[in-house]
């Protein structure tokens, strides 16, 4: 048997303690062990984006992380970005302009979107589609996702062209 380590770091605001598998990545802890499912899991190499994280500020893929690297981290999933209201309009842009159809890649989706939406007030349908390409959708053809975010961006910013 695997011995285990003792983690501490905040998870959406609140702090937890746990123990975990060395070998455990942050996606698979965040989903088995703190039932925060809004973490999706598809490749599991690195490639789909669809277990996108904040961590410490900064979007990362929670495969490719282990559960003791957090250690210390500011982490915030999904549900810690619905919950605070901090993507409340672009999960609504996404709803009302039909950004998601099976909602896989969605919470990944979002928390990309929100991160370039952070960096950059206005960004173009090209910068949109670029920050957005590390993240996979099977089902839109990804045209809405770029209308919701743009949306969004154009909303935030009182209106602006
Ligand atoms: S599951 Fe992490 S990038 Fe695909
Ligand atoms: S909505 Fe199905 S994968 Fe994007």
């Amino acid at each position: 048997m695997t011995a285990t380590a003792a983690i501490s770091l905040t998870v959406n605001g609140e702090a937890v303690e746990a123990r975990v598998s060395p070998r455990v990545h942050l996606a698979d802890f965040l989903r088995d062990q703190l039932g925060l499912t809004g973490t999706h899991i598809g490749c599991e190499h690195g490639v789909c984006g669809a277990c996108t994280l904040r961590v410490d500020g900064a979007i990362v893929r929670g495969c490719l992380m282990l559960a003791v690297q957090a250690d210390g981290a500011a982490v915030e999933t999904v549900e810690g970005l619905s919950d605070s209201g901090e993507i409340a309009d672009l999960q609504a842009a996404f709803r009302d302009r039909n950004a998601l159809q099976c909602g896989y890649c969605t919470p990944g989706m979002l928390i990309a979107a929100q991160d370039l939406l952070l960096q950059e007030a206005l960004p173009s349908r090209d910068a949109i589609r670029e920050h957005l390409s590390g993240n996979y959708c099977r089902c839109t053809g990804y045209q809405a996702i770029v209308d919701a975010v743009e949306a969004t961006a154009r909303a935030r910013s009182g209106g602006r062209p």
